[in-house]
């Protein structure tokens, strides 16, 4: 038996976070190669990826350094496991090159593969930490209605978007929820925007005052919402929710798996919003997508509370088969200098106000409720939230990848390293797909 891909596809292929029962209808959309900025179907039809494949292509795809690094890396030594303090040198190197890359005091790097994997080791760290200080009873974590940090039972807990709990029993009850700071939608009518970020860090006080701050081990929240509609939080709010946090004991563990590696500008959207992160969670970008890997940074201090109570428990009994795997490392460590040789710190800084300037004027269209973002990040709220679809099916068309996400919005996130040239076709492309929408 040898079925063509298509049909392969249909009798074999579980597909992750997509309508089956549509798939069965309507097939694959089937991806050959890819080159820069540009993917190719199976058609031969080229299209713009203004979604750096799922968030993470900065470098742009086939980047011949990144090939050439992992090659190097599968010839020399294509697994080492980094239990019971095994080392090679690409995990050593790339946690030196993160520490000397992460917020001011965060020093020590736990290597996994997935975001959901980090988020998850995120709320274990946040767990042992309150064990070891006598206080078990912290266990809930605070996060935000219409966050994403992944799917696994621990992470998609903390998920705040209704359509990965469904059919799941998620969340979880150690998860307490609260408001996206969400101004489209969650800010009263005449509401300013600094009035709406006290609104919201009033809701923080009051639920840390019905939990009990005694009960509370950990905040998460990304600097910017990817997944869940691209949300962009009001001025104030996060030098105000750690304010709150610090005051509480309540430790701030910080999903950068979108933001992080300038795609809001600065290394780090916890640097675009001044917050001081007490744990950093970090993917994606980090290999430009080209290996499976994963980060939590964590703050030297706690790394010591931890390290005392695996002396005391006889191991920190937490870890994956892939946690720090040479392969990816290597790539990671190869990412991390092209993005310094590139100066894609000064390229981003130069080329994001024209990214935002376009975006805006997209969001001109009548059908278009709010424009939004930040850096290379950007969402259309649609005002039907059906035409999100809509629009990503009719851009499809028009050869151009965006994506709709939190049920109304359509997200860009172009690689970092898009041209002038490219982001006139992207936009131009755009432009049509809204014309299309009628
Ligand atoms: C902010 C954020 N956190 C966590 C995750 C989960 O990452 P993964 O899909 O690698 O588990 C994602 C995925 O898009 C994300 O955007």
């Amino acid at each position: 038996m040898n079925l063509d891909l298509r049909q392969a596809d249909l009798a074999h292929v579980f597909h992750p976070q997509t309508d089956l029962a549509r798939h069965a209808e309507v097939g694959p959309f089937l991806i050959e190669r890819a080159q820069g900025v540009w993917v190719w179907d199976a058609e031969g039809r080229r299209y713009l990826d203004a979604m750096a494949g799922l968030w993470c292509v900065g470098l742009g795809y086939s980047e011949p350094r990144l090939v050439e690094a992992a090659r190097r890396q599968l010839e020399r030594l294509p697994f080492c496991q980094s239990f019971g303090g095994r080392a090679h040198a690409p995990a050593i190197r790339l946690a030196e090159r993160l520490a000397a890359l992460a917020p001011p005091g965060l020093t020590r790097v736990f290597f996994a593969s997935s975001g959901s994997e980090a988020n998850d080791t995120a709320i274990k760290l946040a767990w042992y930490l309150w064990n070891a200080r006598g206080a078990p009873q912290r266990k809930r974590i605070l996060a935000r209605r219409r966050s994403y940090h992944g799917v696994t039972v621990a992470s998609g807990s903390l998920t705040g978007l209704p359509l990965l709990h469904g059919g799941f029993d998620l969340p979880q009850p150690f998860v307490h929820h609260l408001t996206a700071p969400h101004a489209a939608q969650q800010a009263a009518p005449g509401e300013s925007e600094e009035a709406f970020a006290a609104r919201l860090v009033r809701e923080l006080e009051e639920a840390i005052a019905t939990l009990g701050a005694d009960t509370i081990a950990a905040f998460v929240a990304e600097p910017v919402i990817g997944a869940g509609g691209v949300i962009v939080p009001p001025a104030g709010y996060f030098p105000a929710v750690q304010e709150v946090l610090r005051r509480h004991g309540i430790l701030f563990v910080v999903d950068e798996v979108i933001t992080g590696f300038w795609r809001t500008g600065p290394v780090w959207g916890a640097e675009a919003f001044g917050i001081e992160p007490d744990l950093l969670v970090c993917a994606k970008q980090l290999t430009s997508g080209y290996q499976p890997l994963s980060a939590v940074l964590v703050r030297e201090d706690l790394y010591r509370e931890i390290a005392t109570e695996s002396g005391r428990r006889g191991s920190f009994a937490h870890g994956f088969t892939w946690s720090g795997h040479p392969v990816a490392c290597a790539v990671g460590l190869e990412a991390l200098n092209l993005y310094a040789e590139r100066d894609i710190a000064r390229h981003v800084a130069r080329i994001a106000p024209e990214f935002q300037r376009r975006l805006r004027q997209a969001g001109e269209h009548p059908r278009v409720r709010e424009a939004r973002g930040l850096g290379l990040l950007g969402g259309l709220e649609m005002r039907e939230p059906a035409d999100a679809a809509r629009l990503e099916a009719a851009a499809r068309a028009r050869g151009l990848i965006v994506r709709a996400v939190g049920g109304d919005t359509v997200a860009l996130c172009p690689p970092l390293v898009i041209e002038g040239a490219e982001l006139d076709a992207l936009f131009d492309r755009l432009t049509l797909a809204l014309g299309d929408l009628g």
